[in-house]
């Protein structure tokens, strides 16, 4: 039988030293660590599983034909850290690890400080310790609180942010930035996502549930498999296309080259720059529903309900800079968003299954 190791030894790293990558069991993680390793490189990942399992890992390995390294680890944690630094040459930090749920994060906001911002601090200080000095962190449109201008460009005015974990991302920019300026072996690239969705065209990785969903997209999902009988549609009198919410969604396919993009360049030494990830195209909350029901041919059920506190009517990015200095362009529109995101929901109503020990032991002897 064909194992992962044999199929590597064909596919083998055209890049040397690896590429951490926390958080790379999760949604976003595991799309990235998929592109790495089809992109060559050699890839550590850390995830203390907090909202995710092995089996991502497991079909990410599978589907790249190359293995991983795993390491079951929290990064509060700096006596875990150290041995993996110690082990492999890390020359660059993919950071996509937190807490991420913004109604979560007012009732519980000690624990999303703690986790993203001292979790943030105790990687860096590793990183430091050990020279490797190139990172790229998972930011959020959420920086820039009411933009100023649609669609929103990086020089735009950041915060104020209104909730605890849009202010742990935008804390974590902060802290960046000012370790770049106290020292130029730093190289940072801020990635804002604007709305993430869909899951790989397989349909073999995609995004967990977990819980009752805040964002749009998952709990659409969610009344298509028949967990909740419509979608709540937050204000129906906003001034856009058809009165609900327009928001720049875009596939998390693209996020992750936008990830390899970003890698490439830090080996330019760009200092601390900041990307939006964005299509630069906005749909309304009724044009998400409408795809949706195209892509998995059943209706929607939906009512308009009273505005969500917080929300405003469009948000759009301004990815140029993104274009023009990572040559980075999303290639997926709203249709494939929504039938990779349906295939993946139809073919893993439950989302991934408890991986089998077997499984298990196979990630955990890639580490060995
Ligand atoms: P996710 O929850 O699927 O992935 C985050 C991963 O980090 C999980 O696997 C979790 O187990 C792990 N993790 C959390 N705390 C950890 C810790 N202390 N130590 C080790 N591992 C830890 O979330 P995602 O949607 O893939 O988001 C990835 C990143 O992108 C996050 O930083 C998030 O804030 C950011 N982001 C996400 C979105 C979105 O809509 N999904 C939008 C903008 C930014
Ligand atoms: C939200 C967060 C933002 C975070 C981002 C990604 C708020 C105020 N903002 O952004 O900080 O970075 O998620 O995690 O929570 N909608 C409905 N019904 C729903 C859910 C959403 O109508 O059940 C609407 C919203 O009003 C909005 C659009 O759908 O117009 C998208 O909402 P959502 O997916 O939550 O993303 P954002 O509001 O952009």
């Amino acid at each position: 039988m064909e194992t992962l190791e044999n199929k590597s030894s064909k596919k083998s790293s055209s890049h040397e030293g690896y590429v951490l990558v926390t958080g790379g069991a999760g949604y976003i993680g595991s799309h990235t660590v998929l592109e790495l390793l089809i992109c060559g490189y050699n890839v550590v990942v850390v995830d203390n599983l907090s909202n995710a399992c092995e089996e991502s890992l497991i079909r990410v390995q599978t589907l790249a034909g190359r293995p991983l390294k795993f390491y079951h680890a929290n990064i509060l944690d700096e006596q875990t850290l150290i041995p993996i630094f110690e082990k492999y040459n890390i020359w660059a930090v993919l950071h996509f690890a937190a807490l991420k749920a913004v109604g979560e994060s007012t009732k519980i906001p000690l624990d999303y400080y703690w986790n993203n911002v001292t979790g943030s601090l105790n990687l860096f200080r590793v990183m430091e310790r050990f020279g490797a000095y190139n990172i790229v962190f998972s930011s959020s449109a959420t920086v820039y609180g009411q933009p100023d201008i649609i669609p929103v460009n990086e020089k735009c005015s950041l915060g104020p942010v209104t909730n605890p974990y849009g202010k742990t991302k935008l804390f974590i920019e902060e802290a960046i930035r000012d370790m770049c300026a106290a020292n130029n072996k730093w190289n940072a690239i801020l990635l804002r996502y604007f709305n993430p969705t869909g899951a790989h065209p397989s349909g073999v990785i995609g995004e967990n549930p977990r819980g009752i969903p805040n964002n749009l997209m998952p709990y659409v999902s969610q009344v298509v498999q028949g967990r909740f009988p419509f979608v709540k549609i937050f204000g129906g009198d906003y001034d856009t296309v058809d009165g609900t919410g327009v928001r720049d969604y875009i596939h998390v396919c693209d996020l992750a080259t936008g990830h390899v993009a970003a890698l490439r360049k830090l080996k330019t030494k760009p200092g601390c720059v900041a990307y939006n990830l964005g299509t630069g195209v906005g749909y309304s909350v009724l044009e998400i529903i409408k795809a949706m029901s195209r892509a998995c041919g059943k209706e929607i059920p939906y009512q308009i309900t009273k505005r969500r506190p917080g929300d405003i009517a469009v948000v759009t990015a301004d990815a140029r800079l993104a274009n023009a200095e990572l040559g980075w362009y999303p290639k997926y529109g709203l249709d494939q968003m929504c039938q990779d995101l349906w295939r993946w929901i139809d073919s893993n109503p439950l989302g991934y299954p408890e991986s089998s020990n077997e499984a298990k032991q196979i990630l955990q002897q890639m580490s060995a």
